[in-house]
């Protein structure tokens, strides 16, 4: 008779944010815009700005330290890297094998995975499958991003959103018959919808030239309003499915950490769920959107802060550019 496969487990979190605060305030000297009309409309009160010598990988790199060290594990340990980013250090070699010669792993595989804000539920999923593949023993994932470096500190509607930082975890498989780790995934993506969040210049679409520079096609992009109510439909969906899916009843949730984007954003979430929002773990007020990192973020703070307890059910649920969503369901 097979026994039930071994769930996969989150063993250690990690995070790292830039020293640097930039406060609603010191960007009303920067663009046209006030601490007043960020707050209300988003939540967000301050965010982190890497240092000129901090990028993708340096940042992933002490969150995956954390990560490593809070699951008591050696640089040895780890056989599988994989980050989620859409602000690598370069276009190649990936962030992750950037991370790989930081930390001293000699014996993994390091690749990036692209799915922008839903970037870490992907890479959970990746990581979760070449773990139940039985071939590696520990999988470190990392959402890590530098949005400041593709941001255009003269556009009031994006540079007012976004921050710096990396989140990280240890993925292993569980003993036998362990009742914690991932329940499930639920990820789904809508590339028609690409045009409405993205960073036009810079791939082999258009490369760098004067042309391409002058016409401001590096920095981010975004069609706000239409991203907000995509956002709303697809966080809700994304949420509910997996709960149906599993047979989890909304209550039965104790804590929800989302991608932190918008505090209206979650607060439909809430209401569709007819969760309280004491129950959502939140940060966004500190860190703004920090895309791929902003879930395990969350996650590390929320577990440091002791809000998670054995045995509780977990939701994390994400959209993103791509269009890209996901949900994740966890029991702690
Ligand atoms: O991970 C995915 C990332 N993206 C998101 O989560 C973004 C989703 N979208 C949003 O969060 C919201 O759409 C925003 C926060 C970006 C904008 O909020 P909104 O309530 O949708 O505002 P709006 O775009 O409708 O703009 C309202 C007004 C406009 O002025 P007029 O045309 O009414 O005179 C904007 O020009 O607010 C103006 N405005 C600003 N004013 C002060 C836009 N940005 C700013 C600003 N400061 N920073």
């Amino acid at each position: 008779m097979s026994s039930a496969p071994r769930p996969v487990i989150i063993k250690g979190t990690g995070s790292y944010t830039p020293q640097k605060v930039l406060t609603n305030n010191d960007l009303s000297d920067i663009v046209d815009t006030s601490d007043e009309w960020i707050f209300t409309r988003t939540g967000i009160r301050e965010r982190r700005i890497a240092g000129d010598d901090e990028t993708a990988s340096t940042m992933g790199a002490e969150a995956g330290k954390r990560a490593i060290e809070n699951a008591g594990l050696n640089a040895d340990d780890i056989d599988v890297i994989v980050v989620g980013t859409m602000t690598p250090d370069m276009p190649f070699p990936s962030t992750a094998c950037l991370v790989q010669t930081k930390l001293g792993i000699s014996n993994a595989i390091s690749f990036d995975v692209e799915a922008a804000c839903s970037g870490f539920l992907y890479i959970m999923e990746v990581a979760s499958g070449l773990l139940q593949t039985g071939r590696y023993r520990n999988a470190l994932v990392i959402g890590t991003e530098k949005l400041s470096s593709i941001l255009d500190w003269q556009d009031r509607t994006t540079c007012v959103l976004f921050g710096d930082g990396a989140g990280a975890a240890v993925l292993s498989l569980g003993e036998e018959g362990c009742k914690s780790g991932i329940l499930d995934f639920k990820l789904g993506s809508d590339g028609s919808k690409a045009d409405v969040l993205l960073q036009p210049g810079g791939g082999c679409a258009i490369p760098a030239s004067l042309a391409s520079i002058e016409n401001r096609q590096h920095f981010l992009k975004m069609r706000g309003r239409e991203v907000f109510k995509l956002a709303v439909k697809v966080m809700g969906q994304a949420a509910v499915e997996i709960l149906e899916q599993n047979g989890v009843e909304p209550d039965q949730l104790n804590c929800v950490i989302p991608h932190q984007a918008n505090m209206r954003i979650i607060e439909s979430l809430s209401s569709r769920l007819h969760i309280p929002i004491e129950r959502f773990f939140l940060n966004l007020d500190k860190y703004g959107n920090t895309s791929a990192a902003s879930i395990p973020i969350a996650l590390d703070e929320a577990v440091r802060a002791g809000r998670l307890k054995s045995g509780d059910t977990i939701l994390l649920v994400a959209f993103g550019a791509g269009l890209t969503w996901g949900s994740t369901l966890l029991r702690w």
